[in-house]
Protein backbone atom coordinates (compact mmCIF):
# COMPACT_ATOMS: atom_id res chain seq x y z
CA UNK A 1 0.00 0.00 0.00
CA UNK A 2 2.94 2.30 0.99
CA UNK A 3 4.41 1.68 -2.49
CA UNK A 4 1.23 2.23 -4.43
CA UNK A 5 0.94 5.32 -2.30
CA UNK A 6 4.67 6.25 -3.15
CA UNK A 7 3.99 5.95 -6.83
CA UNK A 8 1.19 8.11 -6.81
CA UNK A 9 2.96 10.68 -5.31
CA UNK A 10 5.69 10.54 -8.32
CA UNK A 11 2.94 11.12 -10.90
CA UNK A 12 1.84 13.52 -9.27
CA UNK A 13 5.14 15.20 -9.57
CA UNK A 14 5.57 14.55 -13.20
CA UNK A 15 2.18 16.17 -14.48
CA UNK A 16 3.94 15.41 -18.16
CA UNK A 17 3.49 12.14 -18.11
CA UNK A 18 1.16 11.25 -20.75
CA UNK A 19 -1.33 8.59 -18.69
CA UNK A 20 -4.78 9.28 -20.70
CA UNK A 21 -7.18 7.86 -18.22
CA UNK A 22 -7.32 7.46 -14.86
CA UNK A 23 -8.08 3.78 -15.38
CA UNK A 24 -4.54 3.36 -17.59
CA UNK A 25 -3.02 5.22 -14.82
CA UNK A 26 -4.57 2.86 -12.06
CA UNK A 27 -3.77 -0.24 -13.86
CA UNK A 28 -0.29 1.30 -14.78
CA UNK A 29 0.36 2.03 -11.24
CA UNK A 30 -0.90 -1.90 -10.42
CA UNK A 31 0.80 -3.23 -13.20
CA UNK A 32 4.34 -1.55 -12.29
CA UNK A 33 5.28 -1.98 -8.80
CA UNK A 34 7.96 -4.50 -9.71
CA UNK A 35 9.33 -1.81 -12.62
CA UNK A 36 11.56 -0.54 -10.32
CA UNK A 37 14.07 1.38 -12.25
CA UNK A 38 12.73 0.95 -15.24
CA UNK A 39 9.53 2.17 -14.27
CA UNK A 40 11.31 5.41 -13.34
CA UNK A 41 12.83 6.02 -16.68
CA UNK A 42 9.34 4.94 -18.43
CA UNK A 43 7.53 8.34 -16.20
CA UNK A 44 10.25 10.54 -16.34
CA UNK A 45 8.87 12.58 -19.31
CA UNK A 46 11.35 12.73 -22.05
CA UNK A 47 10.05 13.78 -25.38
CA UNK A 48 10.02 11.60 -28.22
CA UNK A 49 12.05 13.63 -31.08
CA UNK A 50 14.53 14.12 -27.79
CA UNK A 51 14.92 10.40 -27.61
CA UNK A 52 18.56 9.54 -29.01
CA UNK A 53 17.11 5.21 -29.83
CA UNK A 54 14.22 6.82 -31.65
CA UNK A 55 16.81 9.64 -33.87
CA UNK A 56 19.13 6.72 -34.41
CA UNK A 57 16.95 3.84 -35.43
CA UNK A 58 14.65 5.79 -37.43
CA UNK A 59 17.77 6.78 -39.90
CA UNK A 60 18.41 3.18 -39.75
CA UNK A 61 17.15 0.16 -42.76
CA UNK A 62 14.98 -2.30 -42.28
CA UNK A 63 14.60 -4.50 -39.09
CA UNK A 64 16.91 -1.77 -37.14
CA UNK A 65 14.13 1.22 -38.65
CA UNK A 66 11.31 -0.54 -38.85
CA UNK A 67 10.82 -0.84 -35.13
CA UNK A 68 9.71 2.73 -34.70
CA UNK A 69 7.80 2.74 -37.28
CA UNK A 70 5.77 0.26 -35.64
CA UNK A 71 6.05 1.39 -32.21
CA UNK A 72 4.38 4.74 -33.17
CA UNK A 73 1.00 3.27 -33.43
CA UNK A 74 1.48 1.10 -30.66
CA UNK A 75 -0.37 1.65 -27.36
CA UNK A 76 2.75 2.17 -25.77
CA UNK A 77 3.90 5.13 -27.73
CA UNK A 78 0.52 6.69 -26.70
CA UNK A 79 1.22 5.98 -22.86
CA UNK A 80 4.98 7.35 -23.29
CA UNK A 81 6.43 3.52 -22.74
CA UNK A 82 9.30 4.25 -25.52
CA UNK A 83 12.12 2.42 -26.58
CA UNK A 84 14.33 2.44 -23.42
CA UNK A 85 11.33 1.16 -21.27
CA UNK A 86 11.68 -1.92 -22.70
CA UNK A 87 15.29 -2.61 -23.90
CA UNK A 88 17.03 -0.44 -20.75
CA UNK A 89 19.91 1.77 -21.80
CA UNK A 90 20.63 5.26 -21.88
CA UNK A 91 17.99 7.54 -24.04
CA UNK A 92 19.56 10.88 -23.46
CA UNK A 93 23.33 9.88 -24.51
CA UNK A 94 23.92 8.50 -28.56
CA UNK A 95 27.18 8.02 -27.82
CA UNK A 96 26.47 5.04 -24.93
CA UNK A 97 23.05 4.25 -25.50
CA UNK A 98 23.25 0.66 -25.80
CA UNK A 99 25.65 -0.12 -23.14
CA UNK A 100 25.63 -2.68 -20.55
CA UNK A 101 26.18 -0.09 -18.14
CA UNK A 102 23.29 1.85 -18.70
CA UNK A 103 21.02 -0.55 -18.00
CA UNK A 104 20.73 -1.95 -21.94
CA UNK A 105 19.07 -5.86 -22.48
CA UNK A 106 19.09 -5.81 -26.14
CA UNK A 107 16.54 -8.06 -27.72
CA UNK A 108 14.49 -10.42 -25.83
CA UNK A 109 14.78 -14.47 -26.81
CA UNK A 110 11.51 -16.22 -28.04
CA UNK A 111 11.74 -17.62 -23.81
CA UNK A 112 12.48 -14.59 -22.44
CA UNK A 113 9.65 -12.33 -23.45
CA UNK A 114 7.28 -12.80 -20.94
CA UNK A 115 9.42 -12.06 -18.12
CA UNK A 116 10.78 -9.15 -20.48
CA UNK A 117 6.91 -7.78 -20.52
CA UNK A 118 5.85 -9.20 -17.27
CA UNK A 119 8.55 -5.97 -15.90
CA UNK A 120 5.26 -4.05 -15.75
CA UNK A 121 2.35 -6.66 -16.56
CA UNK A 122 3.12 -8.68 -13.64
CA UNK A 123 -0.71 -9.88 -13.19
CA UNK A 124 -0.50 -10.63 -16.82
CA UNK A 125 2.36 -12.83 -16.01
CA UNK A 126 1.75 -14.61 -13.57
CA UNK A 127 -1.64 -15.99 -15.27
CA UNK A 128 0.27 -16.77 -18.08
CA UNK A 129 3.19 -18.61 -16.55
CA UNK A 130 0.63 -20.47 -15.18
CA UNK A 131 -1.54 -21.45 -17.79
CA UNK A 132 -1.19 -24.73 -20.31
CA UNK A 133 0.63 -21.43 -22.76
CA UNK A 134 2.84 -20.55 -20.13
CA UNK A 135 4.07 -24.12 -19.13
CA UNK A 136 5.06 -25.00 -22.84
CA UNK A 137 6.74 -22.02 -23.33
CA UNK A 138 9.59 -23.81 -24.18
CA UNK A 139 8.41 -26.21 -26.39
CA UNK A 140 5.90 -24.80 -28.71
CA UNK A 141 4.03 -22.48 -26.39
CA UNK A 142 3.01 -18.54 -27.70
CA UNK A 143 4.94 -16.04 -25.73
CA UNK A 144 3.69 -12.21 -25.43
CA UNK A 145 4.47 -11.14 -28.76
CA UNK A 146 2.73 -14.64 -30.77
CA UNK A 147 -0.73 -12.93 -30.10
CA UNK A 148 0.45 -9.19 -29.46
CA UNK A 149 3.11 -8.63 -32.07
CA UNK A 150 6.08 -6.60 -30.48
CA UNK A 151 6.19 -3.10 -31.39
CA UNK A 152 2.67 -2.17 -33.04
CA UNK A 153 1.36 -3.69 -29.72
CA UNK A 154 -2.50 -2.26 -29.74
CA UNK A 155 -4.92 -2.13 -26.87
CA UNK A 156 -6.34 -5.44 -26.82
CA UNK A 157 -9.38 -7.16 -27.41
CA UNK A 158 -10.98 -10.34 -28.13
CA UNK A 159 -10.90 -9.45 -31.79
CA UNK A 160 -7.53 -11.18 -30.60
CA UNK A 161 -9.18 -14.27 -30.35
CA UNK A 162 -9.83 -15.56 -34.27
CA UNK A 163 -9.20 -18.91 -36.25
CA UNK A 164 -5.90 -17.47 -38.01
CA UNK A 165 -4.08 -16.39 -35.00
CA UNK A 166 -5.11 -19.69 -32.44
CA UNK A 167 -5.20 -22.34 -35.32
CA UNK A 168 -1.29 -22.38 -35.85
CA UNK A 169 -0.52 -24.54 -33.10
CA UNK A 170 -3.99 -26.64 -32.21
CA UNK A 171 -7.72 -26.57 -33.54
CA UNK A 172 -9.79 -23.72 -33.24
CA UNK A 173 -12.49 -25.33 -31.02
CA UNK A 174 -11.36 -24.65 -27.09
CA UNK A 175 -10.76 -21.15 -28.26
CA UNK A 176 -13.89 -20.65 -29.98
CA UNK A 177 -15.36 -21.65 -27.08
CA UNK A 178 -13.32 -19.26 -24.67
CA UNK A 179 -14.40 -16.31 -26.92
CA UNK A 180 -18.12 -17.66 -26.69
CA UNK A 181 -18.39 -17.29 -23.38
CA UNK A 182 -16.44 -13.74 -23.08
CA UNK A 183 -18.31 -11.87 -26.07
CA UNK A 184 -21.38 -12.24 -24.57
CA UNK A 185 -20.71 -10.86 -21.12
CA UNK A 186 -18.20 -8.30 -22.59
CA UNK A 187 -21.50 -7.09 -25.04
CA UNK A 188 -23.13 -6.35 -21.80
CA UNK A 189 -20.17 -4.60 -20.21
CA UNK A 190 -20.01 -2.12 -23.62
CA UNK A 191 -24.26 -1.86 -23.10
CA UNK A 192 -23.96 -1.01 -19.37
CA UNK A 193 -21.44 1.26 -20.02
CA UNK A 194 -23.47 3.14 -22.54
CA UNK A 195 -26.64 3.36 -20.19
CA UNK A 196 -24.38 4.66 -17.29
CA UNK A 197 -22.97 7.43 -19.59
CA UNK A 198 -25.90 8.71 -20.71
CA UNK A 199 -27.26 8.99 -17.05
CA UNK A 200 -24.14 10.23 -16.39
CA UNK A 201 -24.89 12.97 -19.50
CA UNK A 202 -28.30 14.35 -17.65
CA UNK A 203 -26.68 14.83 -14.58
CA UNK A 204 -27.73 11.79 -12.76
CA UNK A 205 -25.14 10.90 -9.65
CA UNK A 206 -23.56 7.48 -10.88
CA UNK A 207 -20.36 7.26 -9.67
CA UNK A 208 -21.03 4.10 -7.49
CA UNK A 209 -21.95 2.44 -10.71
CA UNK A 210 -19.13 3.66 -12.80
CA UNK A 211 -17.05 2.20 -9.62
CA UNK A 212 -18.69 -1.20 -9.61
CA UNK A 213 -18.53 -1.40 -13.46
CA UNK A 214 -15.10 -0.21 -13.48
CA UNK A 215 -13.66 -3.26 -10.87
CA UNK A 216 -15.97 -6.09 -12.93
CA UNK A 217 -14.41 -4.99 -15.95
CA UNK A 218 -10.86 -5.09 -14.75
CA UNK A 219 -11.84 -8.49 -13.16
CA UNK A 220 -13.42 -9.67 -16.27
CA UNK A 221 -10.24 -8.43 -18.42
CA UNK A 222 -7.99 -10.61 -16.39
CA UNK A 223 -9.62 -13.96 -16.91
CA UNK A 224 -8.22 -14.62 -20.37
CA UNK A 225 -4.37 -15.53 -20.50
CA UNK A 226 -5.21 -18.51 -18.53
CA UNK A 227 -6.68 -20.21 -21.44
CA UNK A 228 -8.55 -22.68 -19.06
CA UNK A 229 -12.16 -23.23 -20.93
CA UNK A 230 -13.89 -24.35 -17.52
CA UNK A 231 -12.80 -21.77 -15.70
CA UNK A 232 -13.20 -18.95 -17.79
CA UNK A 233 -16.93 -20.06 -18.42
CA UNK A 234 -17.39 -20.40 -15.02
CA UNK A 235 -15.90 -17.02 -13.95
CA UNK A 236 -17.67 -15.42 -16.88
CA UNK A 237 -21.00 -16.50 -16.16
CA UNK A 238 -20.54 -15.52 -12.23
CA UNK A 239 -19.88 -11.93 -13.58
CA UNK A 240 -22.39 -11.89 -15.71
CA UNK A 241 -24.61 -12.30 -12.73
CA UNK A 242 -22.48 -9.56 -11.20
CA UNK A 243 -23.40 -7.16 -14.04
CA UNK A 244 -26.93 -8.16 -13.77
CA UNK A 245 -27.42 -6.25 -10.78
CA UNK A 246 -26.09 -2.74 -12.12
CA UNK A 247 -28.65 -3.72 -14.84
CA UNK A 248 -31.07 -4.04 -12.03
CA UNK A 249 -30.25 -0.45 -10.56
CA UNK A 250 -30.14 1.04 -13.58
CA UNK A 251 -33.95 -0.62 -14.63
CA UNK A 252 -34.77 1.61 -11.10
CA UNK A 253 -33.24 4.72 -12.75
CA UNK A 254 -34.88 4.71 -15.76
CA UNK A 255 -38.80 4.35 -13.98
CA UNK A 256 -37.33 7.33 -11.36
CA UNK A 257 -35.84 9.55 -14.01
CA UNK A 258 -38.09 12.26 -15.61
CA UNK A 259 -35.77 12.62 -18.22
CA UNK A 260 -36.51 8.54 -19.17
CA UNK A 261 -37.19 9.62 -23.11
CA UNK A 262 -33.54 11.98 -23.23
CA UNK A 263 -31.81 9.38 -21.56
CA UNK A 264 -32.88 6.79 -23.83
CA UNK A 265 -31.81 8.81 -27.17
CA UNK A 266 -28.70 8.69 -25.52
CA UNK A 267 -28.06 5.47 -24.98
CA UNK A 268 -29.09 4.61 -28.64
CA UNK A 269 -26.75 7.18 -29.65
CA UNK A 270 -23.84 5.61 -27.52
CA UNK A 271 -25.05 2.07 -28.25
CA UNK A 272 -24.63 2.70 -32.22
CA UNK A 273 -21.35 4.47 -31.32
CA UNK A 274 -20.29 1.53 -30.07
CA UNK A 275 -21.47 -0.68 -32.87
CA UNK A 276 -19.83 1.60 -35.27
CA UNK A 277 -16.03 1.27 -33.33
CA UNK A 278 -16.68 -2.35 -32.70
CA UNK A 279 -16.81 -2.67 -36.53
CA UNK A 280 -14.28 -0.34 -37.30
CA UNK A 281 -11.86 -1.92 -34.77
CA UNK A 282 -12.58 -5.36 -36.21
CA UNK A 283 -12.40 -3.80 -39.72
CA UNK A 284 -8.66 -2.83 -38.46
CA UNK A 285 -8.06 -6.47 -37.17
CA UNK A 286 -9.26 -8.18 -40.43
C1 LIG B 1 23.78 6.16 -32.71
C2 LIG B 1 22.84 5.17 -33.17
C3 LIG B 1 22.06 4.34 -32.15
C4 LIG B 1 21.52 4.74 -30.97
C5 LIG B 1 21.59 6.11 -30.29
C6 LIG B 1 20.80 3.59 -30.45
N1 LIG B 1 20.95 2.53 -31.28
FE1 LIG B 1 20.15 0.66 -31.04
N2 LIG B 1 21.20 -0.03 -32.62
C7 LIG B 1 21.97 0.75 -33.47
C8 LIG B 1 22.59 -0.12 -34.48
C9 LIG B 1 23.52 0.36 -35.59
C10 LIG B 1 22.18 -1.44 -34.19
C11 LIG B 1 22.57 -2.74 -34.93
C12 LIG B 1 23.95 -3.20 -34.60
C13 LIG B 1 24.12 -3.53 -33.16
O1 LIG B 1 23.41 -4.39 -32.63
O2 LIG B 1 24.95 -2.88 -32.52
C14 LIG B 1 21.29 -1.35 -33.01
C15 LIG B 1 20.68 -2.42 -32.42
C16 LIG B 1 19.68 -2.33 -31.43
C17 LIG B 1 18.89 -3.41 -30.93
C18 LIG B 1 18.97 -4.87 -31.37
C19 LIG B 1 20.02 -5.57 -30.57
C20 LIG B 1 20.01 -7.06 -30.85
O3 LIG B 1 20.40 -7.79 -29.94
O4 LIG B 1 19.64 -7.47 -31.95
C21 LIG B 1 18.05 -2.90 -29.99
C22 LIG B 1 17.00 -3.67 -29.18
C23 LIG B 1 18.34 -1.49 -29.89
N3 LIG B 1 19.34 -1.18 -30.78
C24 LIG B 1 17.70 -0.63 -29.02
C25 LIG B 1 18.14 0.66 -28.76
C26 LIG B 1 17.67 1.47 -27.65
C27 LIG B 1 16.62 1.04 -26.63
C28 LIG B 1 18.36 2.65 -27.71
C29 LIG B 1 18.23 3.85 -26.77
C30 LIG B 1 18.43 3.59 -25.34
C31 LIG B 1 19.23 2.59 -28.86
N4 LIG B 1 19.08 1.37 -29.46
C32 LIG B 1 20.06 3.62 -29.27
C33 LIG B 1 22.12 2.11 -33.40
C34 LIG B 1 21.73 2.93 -32.34
C1 LIG C 1 6.74 -3.00 -25.55
C2 LIG C 1 8.13 -3.27 -25.49
C3 LIG C 1 9.01 -2.76 -26.62
C4 LIG C 1 9.16 -1.46 -27.00
C5 LIG C 1 8.48 -0.21 -26.44
C6 LIG C 1 10.17 -1.47 -28.03
N1 LIG C 1 10.58 -2.75 -28.28
FE1 LIG C 1 12.02 -3.34 -29.60
N2 LIG C 1 11.64 -5.30 -29.20
C7 LIG C 1 10.74 -5.75 -28.27
C8 LIG C 1 10.74 -7.20 -28.28
C9 LIG C 1 9.89 -8.11 -27.40
C10 LIG C 1 11.69 -7.60 -29.24
C11 LIG C 1 12.08 -9.03 -29.62
C12 LIG C 1 11.60 -9.36 -30.98
C13 LIG C 1 10.46 -10.34 -31.00
O1 LIG C 1 10.40 -11.21 -30.13
O2 LIG C 1 9.63 -10.22 -31.91
C14 LIG C 1 12.24 -6.37 -29.79
C15 LIG C 1 13.24 -6.33 -30.78
C16 LIG C 1 13.85 -5.17 -31.23
C17 LIG C 1 14.94 -5.12 -32.19
C18 LIG C 1 15.59 -6.32 -32.86
C19 LIG C 1 14.88 -6.58 -34.16
C20 LIG C 1 15.37 -7.80 -34.87
O3 LIG C 1 14.63 -8.24 -35.77
O4 LIG C 1 16.43 -8.32 -34.53
C21 LIG C 1 15.25 -3.81 -32.40
C22 LIG C 1 16.31 -3.24 -33.32
C23 LIG C 1 14.35 -3.03 -31.55
N3 LIG C 1 13.51 -3.89 -30.87
C24 LIG C 1 14.37 -1.65 -31.48
C25 LIG C 1 13.41 -0.89 -30.81
C26 LIG C 1 13.32 0.55 -30.91
C27 LIG C 1 14.24 1.44 -31.70
C28 LIG C 1 12.26 0.94 -30.13
C29 LIG C 1 11.66 2.32 -29.95
C30 LIG C 1 11.13 2.95 -31.15
C31 LIG C 1 11.70 -0.28 -29.54
N4 LIG C 1 12.43 -1.37 -29.99
C32 LIG C 1 10.63 -0.32 -28.67
C33 LIG C 1 9.95 -4.97 -27.43
C34 LIG C 1 9.87 -3.58 -27.45
C1 LIG D 1 7.99 -0.39 -19.07
C2 LIG D 1 6.67 -0.99 -18.84
C3 LIG D 1 6.07 -1.84 -19.95
C4 LIG D 1 6.65 -2.89 -20.62
C5 LIG D 1 8.05 -3.47 -20.46
C6 LIG D 1 5.61 -3.41 -21.48
N1 LIG D 1 4.45 -2.70 -21.33
FE1 LIG D 1 2.67 -3.06 -22.23
N2 LIG D 1 1.89 -1.37 -21.39
C7 LIG D 1 2.54 -0.55 -20.51
C8 LIG D 1 1.68 0.60 -20.20
C9 LIG D 1 2.01 1.74 -19.25
C10 LIG D 1 0.49 0.43 -20.96
C11 LIG D 1 -0.71 1.39 -21.05
C12 LIG D 1 -1.55 1.33 -19.81
C13 LIG D 1 -2.37 0.09 -19.79
O1 LIG D 1 -3.26 -0.04 -20.64
O2 LIG D 1 -2.09 -0.79 -18.95
C14 LIG D 1 0.66 -0.84 -21.67
C15 LIG D 1 -0.33 -1.39 -22.48
C16 LIG D 1 -0.24 -2.66 -23.06
C17 LIG D 1 -1.32 -3.33 -23.74
C18 LIG D 1 -2.74 -2.80 -23.93
C19 LIG D 1 -3.51 -3.03 -22.65
C20 LIG D 1 -5.00 -2.83 -22.80
O3 LIG D 1 -5.60 -2.28 -21.86
O4 LIG D 1 -5.57 -3.24 -23.82
C21 LIG D 1 -0.86 -4.53 -24.16
C22 LIG D 1 -1.62 -5.59 -24.91
C23 LIG D 1 0.54 -4.62 -23.75
N3 LIG D 1 0.87 -3.46 -23.08
C24 LIG D 1 1.37 -5.68 -24.02
C25 LIG D 1 2.75 -5.69 -23.77
C26 LIG D 1 3.67 -6.68 -24.28
C27 LIG D 1 3.29 -7.87 -25.12
C28 LIG D 1 4.92 -6.33 -23.83
C29 LIG D 1 6.23 -6.98 -24.16
C30 LIG D 1 6.59 -7.10 -25.57
C31 LIG D 1 4.76 -5.12 -23.02
N4 LIG D 1 3.44 -4.76 -23.03
C32 LIG D 1 5.80 -4.48 -22.34
C33 LIG D 1 3.79 -0.75 -19.97
C34 LIG D 1 4.70 -1.71 -20.40
C1 LIG E 1 2.49 -20.88 -30.87
C2 LIG E 1 1.49 -21.94 -30.70
C3 LIG E 1 0.14 -21.58 -30.10
C4 LIG E 1 -0.72 -20.55 -30.48
C5 LIG E 1 -0.53 -19.50 -31.56
C6 LIG E 1 -1.88 -20.68 -29.63
N1 LIG E 1 -1.76 -21.74 -28.77
FE1 LIG E 1 -3.12 -22.41 -27.44
N2 LIG E 1 -1.88 -23.92 -26.86
C7 LIG E 1 -0.60 -24.13 -27.38
C8 LIG E 1 0.01 -25.26 -26.69
C9 LIG E 1 1.39 -25.84 -26.96
C10 LIG E 1 -0.96 -25.73 -25.73
C11 LIG E 1 -0.81 -26.88 -24.73
C12 LIG E 1 -1.07 -28.21 -25.41
C13 LIG E 1 -2.54 -28.31 -25.76
O1 LIG E 1 -3.37 -28.30 -24.84
O2 LIG E 1 -2.84 -28.36 -26.97
C14 LIG E 1 -2.13 -24.87 -25.90
C15 LIG E 1 -3.32 -25.00 -25.18
C16 LIG E 1 -4.42 -24.19 -25.32
C17 LIG E 1 -5.69 -24.36 -24.60
C18 LIG E 1 -6.00 -25.46 -23.57
C19 LIG E 1 -5.65 -24.94 -22.20
C20 LIG E 1 -5.87 -25.96 -21.11
O3 LIG E 1 -5.66 -25.58 -19.94
O4 LIG E 1 -6.25 -27.08 -21.40
C21 LIG E 1 -6.53 -23.36 -25.00
C22 LIG E 1 -7.93 -23.09 -24.52
C23 LIG E 1 -5.79 -22.54 -25.94
N3 LIG E 1 -4.52 -23.09 -26.14
C24 LIG E 1 -6.29 -21.38 -26.52
C25 LIG E 1 -5.61 -20.62 -27.46
C26 LIG E 1 -6.13 -19.39 -28.01
C27 LIG E 1 -7.43 -18.74 -27.61
C28 LIG E 1 -5.21 -18.94 -28.91
C29 LIG E 1 -5.27 -17.72 -29.78
C30 LIG E 1 -5.49 -16.42 -29.11
C31 LIG E 1 -4.10 -19.90 -28.90
N4 LIG E 1 -4.39 -20.87 -28.00
C32 LIG E 1 -2.96 -19.79 -29.69
C33 LIG E 1 0.00 -23.44 -28.39
C34 LIG E 1 -0.53 -22.33 -29.04
C1 LIG F 1 -2.65 -16.83 -26.86
C2 LIG F 1 -2.62 -15.40 -27.09
C3 LIG F 1 -2.08 -14.49 -26.02
C4 LIG F 1 -0.87 -14.59 -25.36
C5 LIG F 1 0.19 -15.68 -25.46
C6 LIG F 1 -0.78 -13.42 -24.52
N1 LIG F 1 -1.90 -12.64 -24.65
FE1 LIG F 1 -2.30 -10.90 -23.73
N2 LIG F 1 -4.20 -10.92 -24.41
C7 LIG F 1 -4.69 -11.81 -25.33
C8 LIG F 1 -6.12 -11.55 -25.53
C9 LIG F 1 -7.06 -12.33 -26.43
C10 LIG F 1 -6.44 -10.44 -24.71
C11 LIG F 1 -7.81 -9.73 -24.59
C12 LIG F 1 -8.59 -10.27 -23.40
C13 LIG F 1 -9.85 -9.45 -23.14
O1 LIG F 1 -10.27 -8.65 -23.98
O2 LIG F 1 -10.42 -9.62 -22.03
C14 LIG F 1 -5.21 -10.06 -24.03
C15 LIG F 1 -5.10 -8.98 -23.15
C16 LIG F 1 -3.87 -8.48 -22.68
C17 LIG F 1 -3.71 -7.26 -21.92
C18 LIG F 1 -4.82 -6.32 -21.48
C19 LIG F 1 -5.36 -6.87 -20.19
C20 LIG F 1 -6.39 -6.02 -19.55
O3 LIG F 1 -6.46 -6.11 -18.30
O4 LIG F 1 -7.16 -5.33 -20.24
C21 LIG F 1 -2.37 -7.14 -21.64
C22 LIG F 1 -1.69 -6.03 -20.88
C23 LIG F 1 -1.71 -8.31 -22.20
N3 LIG F 1 -2.65 -9.09 -22.82
C24 LIG F 1 -0.35 -8.57 -22.11
C25 LIG F 1 0.21 -9.81 -22.37
C26 LIG F 1 1.54 -10.22 -21.95
C27 LIG F 1 2.51 -9.35 -21.19
C28 LIG F 1 1.71 -11.52 -22.35
C29 LIG F 1 2.89 -12.44 -22.08
C30 LIG F 1 3.24 -12.67 -20.68
C31 LIG F 1 0.49 -11.90 -23.07
N4 LIG F 1 -0.39 -10.86 -23.03
C32 LIG F 1 0.30 -13.13 -23.68
C33 LIG F 1 -3.98 -12.80 -25.96
C34 LIG F 1 -2.72 -13.26 -25.56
Amino acid sequence: MDRIDHMGALFMRHPATVMKSSAALARYVTCCLLGGALFLMAVTPVRADEIVCITCHSALPEKYGEPVKLWKGSVHAENGIACNACHGGDPRDAANAMKKDRGFLGAPKYNNVPEFCGRCHVGVLKDYLSSAHGRALASGGPNCVICHGNHQIVKASLELINEKSCSRCHSYERAKLIRGAMQETEAMVVAIDARIMAFKQVGTDTERMEKELFATRNRFHSLFHNVDVKKVIEESTRIKGELKKIETALAALDQQSHTHKLVGALAVAGALLAALLAHLLRKTFD
